[in-house]
C-alpha cells in the first residue's frame, strides 16, 4: 500500500484545517506546515516595526528580508514549535487580534506571497509533509499527491473560533468573531494573487456537524 507523500489542505479560516493536519501528521509521522503562521509572522513584524500595513512596497520589502526558522518548542505553553524571525521568538504573538485584523491585507500582496511561496516550496520538497493554507493545492504544491479542501459554514466556524478565543482569555463577542471571519473570507477569496479556492482535483470535506474524529476518519479513507 502506498500513501501520499505530499498532502495539501486548504480552506477558509477556522474550518479545522490545522487540527486535521496536526492529527494526520502525528499518525503518519509527517511534518505539518501551517503556512498561515508565515503570513501572520510577516504581519507581526510589520506591526512591530511600525510599517503601515497599507504600504505594499514597505511590507513586501520586509517579507523579502525575513529569515524564518521553525524550531522545536523551548517553552511548555502549549506551543507546537518555536517560530523565529531574524532570530527573535515571536510564537506568542502570531494569534494576537491586531495580527488577525491585518493578516488578510498583508497576505494579499503578490510580492509577499512570492517570498513566502518560495520558502514553502523549499520545505515541501523534502516530502512526507502536510501543508495547510489557502493556495497549497492550487499554487504552492500543485502536484501534491492528495488535496483536501475543508469547508464549514460561517456559523460553525464562528462558534469554533469564538470558543478558542474565549479559552485564550480574550474578551470578544460572537458577532465580532463572525464579522472578522466574513471580512477575511472576502479578502482571501477575492484577491488577485492566489485567491482561496479548491484545486480542480481537490476532495471537498464539509466538517459541519462532524466531530474532529469524524473529519479525521474521512481524511484517513482518502489516504489509504
Ligand atoms: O490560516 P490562518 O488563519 O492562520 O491564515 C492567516 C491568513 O493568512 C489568512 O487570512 C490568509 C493568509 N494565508 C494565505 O493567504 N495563504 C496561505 N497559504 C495561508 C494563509
Amino acid at each position: 500500500m502506498t500513501i501520499p507523500d505530499t498532502i495539501a489542505i486548504d480552506g477558509p479560516a477556522a474550518s479545522g484545517k490545522t487540527t486535521l493536519a496536526c492529527n494526520l501528521a502525528r499518525e503518519l509521522n509527517f511534518i505539518c506546515l501551517d503556512t498561515g503562521i508565515m503570513y501572520r509572522a510577516v504581519t507581526c513584524v510589520v506591526l512591530k516595526k511600525k510599517v503601515d500595513p497599507l504600504d505594499e512596497q514597505g511590507v513586501t520589502r520586509l517579507a523579502q528580508e525575513m529569515q524564518i526558522e521553525i524550531a522545536a518548542p523551548t517553552l511548555a505553553d502549549g506551543r507546537a514549535f518555536d517560530f523565529l524571525v531574524n532570530g527573535e521568538d515571536i510564537t506568542g504573538e502570531l494569534r494576537k487580534p491586531e495580527v488577525e485584523a491585518y493578516v488578510s491585507q498583508v497576505s494579499a500582496y503578490p510580492g509577499v506571497r512570492q517570498a513566502m511561496t518560495r520558502q514553502q516550496r523549499r520545505i515541501g520538497q523534502r516530502g512526507k509533509i502536510i501543508m495547510v493554507g489557502r493556495d497549497i493545492g492550487t499554487v504552492v504544491m500543485p502536484d501534491a499527491d492528495l488535496k483536501i479542501y475543508l469547508v464549514a459554514s460561517l456559523e460553525e466556524r464562528t462558534r469554533r473560533r469564538y470558543e478558542e478565543r474565549i479559552q485564550h482569555g480574550e474578551e470578544v463577542s460572537l458577532d465580532e468573531v463572525r464579522r472578522g471571519l466574513e471580512r477575511r473570507d472576502q479578502i482571501d477569496s477575492t484577491r488577485q494573487a492566489a485567491p482561496l479556492k479548491p484545486a480542480d482535483d481537490a476532495v471537498v470535506i464539509d466538517s459541519d456537524g462532524l466531530s474532529i474524529e469524524e473529519v479525521l476518519s474521512a481524511a484517513r479513507k482518502l489516504i489509504r
